[in-house]
């Protein structure tokens, strides 16, 4: 698979297959996603691979917290402005509207939207999650450092025939992922990413729109 092939394949996969994934496989991308550029070369990521028991733990015990209406930890960080404006709030909408239509979830269902969101904390059914820690002390660039790493995996585990899903939705209840991974002090989870085979038959969902090239790239030349 090229790389044009593995960016347009990559979109975020909600419904997997229980198929396990070899550690060898997940040892492969991770070795090589490790190529990644960041800053002066800090590699400020701190990743958690979970399979099997562990990881089957964990979503049991965050889908009890969800059960009994428990509504997160204490935000670590801000996931998105407070009051995201234009043109961003009218994507956000258009995403979600796009994802909801593929899933036949209408505006008003709201029960149904609810549980969309709770599968995040399933894994949508992924056989292997990432959790993907950075310092307290590191500032925006290594923040982007970590995003660059975890493109390079998503698109790894396309060339290995897999999908992922990034999910920011794990920060809400981060207690309950350091309990599972017992991070040492001082370390920020910034999101999971669930990682398996795709459910073959899960209706696919849609690829999700992107803006025009114009709204968001500017040739200066000349
Ligand atoms: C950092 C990050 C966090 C995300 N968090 C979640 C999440 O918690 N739950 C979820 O279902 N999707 C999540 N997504 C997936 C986005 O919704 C998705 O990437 C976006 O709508 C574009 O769709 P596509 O990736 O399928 O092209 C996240 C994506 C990124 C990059």
């Amino acid at each position: 698979m090229d790389v044009y092939e593995a960016v347009a394949s990559r979109r975020a996969v909600r419904r997997f297959s229980g198929q396990p994934i070899p550690r060898q496989q997940l040892e492969r991308v991770l070795s090589a996603a490790a190529r990644s550029p960041s800053g002066a070369n800090l590699q400020p990521w701190h990743i958690y691979a979970l399979t099997g028991r562990p990881l089957a733990g964990l979503k049991k015990r965050t889908a009890e917290r969800v059960a009994a209406g428990d509504t997160g930890d204490e935000r670590e960080y801000q996931m998105y402005p407070p009051e995201l404006k234009s043109p961003y709030r009218e994507r956000r909408a258009a995403a979600a509207e796009q994802r909801y239509t593929a899933l036949g979830i209408p505006r008003e269902d709201r029960r149904s939207r609810e549980a969309a969101v709770a599968a995040n904390w399933d894994c949508f059914g992924a056989p292997a999650a990432l959790f993907c820690y950075i310092d307290r002390d590191m500032g925006p660039a290594q923040w982007a450092d970590l995003g660059m790493y975890l493109q390079t995996v998503m698109l790894l585990l396309r060339a290995e025939g897999m999908h992922s899903c990034p999910q920011m939705a794990w920060s809400v209840y981060c207690r309950s992922v350091a309990e599972a991974v017992l991070p040492p002090p001082g370390l920020i989870l910034f999101c999971g990413v669930s990682i398996g085979f795709e459910d073959p038959t899960a209706c696919q969902e849609e690829f999700i729109d992107r803006a025009p090239l114009a709204e968001t790239v500017t040739f200066v030349d000349g």
